[in-house]
């Protein structure tokens, strides 16, 4: 079966069109529209903007993943058997978009909708063109707004052990490269910083909660940690590889501590690293190094499928419609808040 999928929870407009055949799922075409360079100047997404760029793109986007997948506005609604789309969590005019646009298209074409919560296609961007999984399995999401632990002990069941407090992992390497006069976004411009440092860091972060027993995670103490010791450094200009460097490293070892033990605790066969900050090496490369220790399976999206993109989205969405887990239309509504 086909199925087309449709992503605006935030900053990118981004539409796939994806072939499922029994566990397996292929990826025809993904499109991604980002607005990066529109927010940029605000150091972060202006709602109103984005939702004002995503009424501009998605027809075009759209139309652009149907084209690269062979298909056109006429023969679409024959070849296609759904359409995916995230209906929450993000910016509630930004979801709307999409929703609209997919309530639209089910409408005139007679397709059935399946809606998809953001985090869960994070969760299934480790389930695009993939062998069997072997459950249970614990991931990592770690992205803009999310830092989550969750046990997965079957496809489409989902417990969620740990988050953060405060700040998710991706907003605190936001608000550190902004600190350390970098620019938006941070996490690529920290990963780049730091991989010029060469050496051992003299600069000793704190690594919030990561010898507590529970699954929770705090980074907003990390980030004023970075604050105080930069406004006291007259040469801080002069250290930022070591201070990006010093600062990956303790995000890196807190994440890296919890998700190991979660695997352990929970006996999991399957350790999996989901979201946009799963595209920095340094955690890819220390979490598959720590997860080969203990012979379990470990799966990371490829870099193009860690941050927003609609290819996660169908690959969710594929699995819930095997599941029969479709909504009219008439259903379907927006939530901001949803949780997994
Ligand atoms: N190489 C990298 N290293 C660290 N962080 C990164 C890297 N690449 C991207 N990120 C971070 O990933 C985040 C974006 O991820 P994503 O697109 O999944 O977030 P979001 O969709 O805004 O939030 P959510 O998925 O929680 O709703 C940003 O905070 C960005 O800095
Ligand atoms: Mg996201």
């Amino acid at each position: 079966m086909k199925i087309l999928a449709i992503e605006t929870s935030c900053d990118e407009t981004a539409a796939a069109v994806a072939q499922g055949r029994g566990n397996n799922l292929e990826i025809i075409s993904n499109i991604v529209s980002s607005q990066i360079k529109i927010h940029k100047k605000y150091g972060g997404v202006v709602p109103e903007v984005a939702a004002r760029e995503h009424v501009l793109n998605i027809i075009p986007v759209i139309d652009q993943a149907l084209t690269t997948a062979g298909l056109n506005k006429k023969n679409a609604k024959h070849e296609l058997s759904a359409i995916a789309v995230t209906a929450g969590p993000g910016l509630i005019t930004s979801l709307m978009i999409g929703l609209e646009t997919a309530k639209t298209l089910s409408y005139v074409w007679k397709l059935p909708i399946i809606s998809v919560n953001h985090i869960e296609g994070h969760l299934y961007s480790n389930f695009i063109d993939r062998e069997r999984t072997k459950f249970p399995a614990i991931i990592l999401t770690v992205s803009g707004g999310h830092t989550q632990l969750v046990l997965m002990k079957n496809h489409l069941s989902y417990k969620t052990i740990g988050e953060t407090r405060d700040d998710a992992a991706g907003e605190a390497f936001d608000k550190a490269a902004q600190l350390l006069g970098l620019g938006y976004p941070g996490g690529p411009l920290i990963s780049k910083q730091a991989e010029k440092f060469k050496g051992k860091a003299s600069i000793q972060l704190p690594r919030p909660m990561m010898d507590s027993k529970n699954y929770e995670f705090s980074f907003s103490g990390l980030k004023t940690a970075l604050l105080y010791m930069v406004q006291k450094d007259k040469n801080y200009k002069k250290r930022i590889p070591e201070y990006a460097y010093a600062f990956q490293e303790a995000v890196v070892d807190v994440l890296v501590a919890k998700t190991i033990r979660a695997a352990k605790q929970y006996k999991a066969k399957t350790v999996m690293l989901a979201g946009g900050v799963a595209a920095n090496k340094r955690l890819r490369e220390r979490l598959s190094e720590e997860v080969k220790k203990l012979k379990l399976d470990f799966r990371m999206p490829e870099i193009k499928y860690t941050t927003d993109n609609a290819a996660m989205i169908a690959s969710a969405g594929y699995f819930k419609f095997k599941a029969k887990k479709t909504t009219p239309w008439r259903k379907l509504k927006v939530d901001p808040n949803l949780e997994l």
